[in-house]
């Protein structure tokens, strides 16, 4: 059986006071269960204090310490109780300028200081409608995330994004979910082995909400989701919630 992982990305969402509440919210139903909120950086100092749900940093620069005005270190989340974080999320790499090369850094300063990653991929609607979206994704794998050595897997987790479907309402298919989801464990295999395809979770997000978190869930490949507006209400994300973990 693998790991199902349920995570909210709040993106730059959410007042100090309205995060509190929303994270006591949904302490309270995600007991015991793997649910991870990737807060603004701001309140996961005191976020990581409370509750029974895992929080993460959205972002964080690779070096260890120095002059990189703005810029946060794994030390400096570590020691505010910090442990997750997100990698290549397509807003870092789009509005961010973030680079393959960039991300493959911060892939290996997450992995070598023993952080939990989320690496996210996936493709611009006109490579998709170029067909050319299966090549895409591997290339971003490829670029920043297959060079990890075999015995570090368990401290990841992919996530499937496809950026047409990125807070545009339009989430992708079960069909085209599963088949994405199939393929990238496929080429796991393929490029580290069985052993590791098998276990790696990989989660969808684009649009997953409380009226098709079932059906995504239900395909085969999809271990979870990264949900982004539908985890800033309480009652979204607590069904979204249900139909990952089949409580009804
Ligand atoms: P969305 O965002 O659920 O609002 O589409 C998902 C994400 O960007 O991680």
């Amino acid at each position: 059986m693998r790991k199902k992982i349920l995570a909210a990305n709040w993106k730059m969402n959410l007042l100090r006071d309205e995060a509190i509440e929303l994270q006591q919210q949904i302490s309270l139903f995600a007991q015991n269960q793997n649910v991870q909120i990737y807060a603004p950086s701001l309140y996961l100092s005191e976020l990581s204090n409370e509750g029974n749900v895992a929080v993460g940093a959205q972002n964080f620069y690779f070096e260890k310490f120095g002059a990189y005005t703005g810029e946060i270190s794994l030390n400096q989340l570590k020691s505010c109780g910090v442990n997750h974080v997100l990698i290549g999320h397509s807003e870092r790499r789009q509005l961010f300028f973030e680079t393959e090369e960039l991300l493959k850094k911060k892939v290996d300063a997450a992995i070598s200081n023993g952080f939990n990653i989320i690496f996210c991929c996936g493709e611009p609607l006109e490579v998709r409608e170029k067909n050319e979206h299966f090549e895409f994704v591997l290339n971003q794998l490829k670029a920043s995330l297959l060079h990890v050595s075999d015995d570090c897997w368990n401290q990841v987790a992919i996530a499937y994004e496809p950026i047409w479907a990125i807070g545009t309402g339009r989430t992708a298919s079960t069909e085209q979910a599963d088949e994405m989801h199939l393929y990238i464990r496929k080429s796991i295999e393929k490029e580290i082995g069985l052993e590791v395809s098998k276990s790696l979770p990989i989660l969808y997000g684009g649009s997953c909400n409380e009226t098709n978190a079932n059906e995504l869930f239900s395909c085969d490949n999809v271990d979870g989701g990264l949900i982004g507006g539908a985890s800033l209400k309480c009652e979204s994300f607590k069904e979204i919630f249900n139909a990952l973990y089949e409580l009804y």
